[in-house]
């Protein structure tokens, strides 16, 4: 236990560090220095956005929800990943909290219909090589390195900020050279728009660090230029 919080502190230094070079607004979540958070480097830094190439790890999702509000859904989600990491699993492990929570959003075709969300949870490193499977929930490895394209606010996330700010991180990559790989992405998977990041509780007022995520495949790095 003492060695993973080293090896996270570690981690998120070096994090840090890379963040500092890369651009003064990109430092790493506050939260981050509490609880374990995944590791990234910083590709790119400008006009509004990060972009961030994610390790290959293990997170547990939850089945999608139907919902007409994402906060509904997130809640929902939520509270079954706090059952799995107070020990409802197969194992009857208790898992240590990371952060951020994940919200993928798949928007519906109209006003009146049910989005469907998928709520996922960062495995930390003490269980990334056996995580307990249980009911409801699923496993999965990140396949490969995953990009995102990054746009941070901050402040209680309602239903009305996801897709305003979703389409200001849009706007700001067009016209960049990750333009492209992020539409190819989105014309690949139409159902996954975007994914939303929290990294705080609900009960902490004061430095709340939220993300819109649009991820995108590695494959499509070369089109994004030599970066680094
Ligand atoms: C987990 O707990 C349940 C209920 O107490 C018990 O039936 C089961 O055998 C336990 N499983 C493990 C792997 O310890």
């Amino acid at each position: 236990m003492a060695m993973a919080r080293r090896s996270c502190a570690l981690l998120v230094a070096a994090t840090a560090l890379l963040a500092m070079v890369a651009a003064a607004d990109a430092a790493v979540p506050p939260s981050c220095e509490r609880i374990e958070c995944p590791a990234y480097e910083v590709l790119d830094s400008a006009n509004g956005f990060e972009i961030r190439r994610y390790t290959d790890a293990m997170w547990v999702s939850t089945a999608p929800i139907q919902d007409i509000s994402f906060v509904a859904a997130t809640r929902s989600g939520f509270l079954q990943l706090f059952d799995y990491i107070q020990g409802k699993n197969a194992y009857n492990e208790t898992i240590e909290m990371t952060a951020p929570v994940l919200t993928e959003v798949s928007p519906s075709d109209g006003p009146f219909c049910a989005s469907s969300f998928v709520v996922s949870f960062y495995v930390p490193a003490k269980n990334q090589a056996d995580p307990p499977p249980a009911a409801g929930l699923r496993v999965r490895r990140w396949a490969g390195p995953r990009y995102a394209a990054v746009r941070r606010f901050g402040g209680f996330v309602a239903d009305a900020d996801v897709g305003e700010q979703a389409a200001r991180l849009d706007a700001s990559l067009q016209g960049t050279r990750w333009a492209a790989a992020v539409n190819e992405a989105r014309r690949a998977d139409p159902k996954s728009a975007y994914t939303v990041a929290q990294y705080n509780s609900p009960f902490e007022f004061t430095g709340r660090v939220n993300e819109i995520w649009m991820l995108f495949d590695g494959a499509t790095e070369a089109s994004g230029a030599h970066v680094l």
